[in-house]
């Protein structure tokens, strides 16, 4: 693992984002990965301002490779079937727009977007909804899932019961990065790009309460003693 890291500053966004540390989603979302256990306010009550650190656990060109070798296992499986790929907004737009540029295949794509958070967005669920659903069949064709990232499984096990009932012709999971050591219902990718740590991640598509989706590398999000 890369010891490089960003770092984000008062002035550059850093007081913003631990304002928002306080915010009940974001605290529900802290609890949801296990991050940040120590107090946010002592730092700010003595007139500092925390400091937010991305750690690199895999570089953009290490994504690259990863995305290239998912594009040809693919390739090798799908060829002549004109599969759909379904991506699950909104983490994945990034890693689609990447793997469908790197298959030498035709394919065709839709979307369907998700939520595990209530109409207030303050509290998780703990019940997926669906957010927009598939705009057009998928009975009969080959379809592949594509994610973000499998973490308890509970999304994509929703996903798969979703697609199901609509009688694809074949449904396989291609996730650019699993963290296998979350995982509280058992699904699993056909496909898999690269097994990640139990930490919060961000970048390539993924979030933390809204931000760094547009990172090019995937961070783990750490607090500075
Ligand atoms: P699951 O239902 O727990 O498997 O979570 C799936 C979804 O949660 C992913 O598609 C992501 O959108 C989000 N997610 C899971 N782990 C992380 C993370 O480390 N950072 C940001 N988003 C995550
Ligand atoms: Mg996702």
């Amino acid at each position: 693992m890369s010891r490089r890291s960003l770092s984000f500053r008062r002035g550059t966004g850093t007081a913003d984002l631990l304002t928002r540390f306080r915010r009940p989603l974001v605290d529900a979302r802290i609890r949801k990965y296990n991050v940040f256990p120590r107090p946010q306010i002592r730092k700010e009550s003595q007139g500092y301002v925390g400091e937010m650190r991305l750690e690199t656990v895999f570089t953009a060109a290490d994504i690259q490779a990863a995305v290239a070798r998912l594009a040809r296992e693919i390739e090798r499986d799908y060829r002549d079937k004109n599969p759909i790929l379904l991506g699950v907004l909104k983490g994945c737009f990034v890693f689609m727009a990447d793997l469908v540029r790197a298959l030498n295949m035709p394919v065709e794509i839709e979307f369907i977007s998700l939520s595990s958070y209530g109409p207030r967005r303050t509290q998780s669920t703990g019940r997926i909804e669906v957010v927009q659903g598939l705009r057009k069949p998928v009975r009969a064709r080959h379809v592949l899932v594509v994610e973000d990232i499998i973490d308890t499984g509970v999304t994509l096990d929703f996903t798969l019961h979703y697609l199901r009932r609509r009688r694809p012709a074949s449904v396989r999971v291609c996730a650019l990065f699993d963290k296998t050591s979350r995982r509280k219902v058992p699904v699993s990718a056909d496909y898999v790009g690269l097994t990640v740590p139990d930490c919060f991640l961000v970048g390539y598509g993924l979030d933390f309460d809204e931000r760094f989706r547009h990172l090019p590398g995937l961070y783990c999000l750490k607090e500075d003693d």
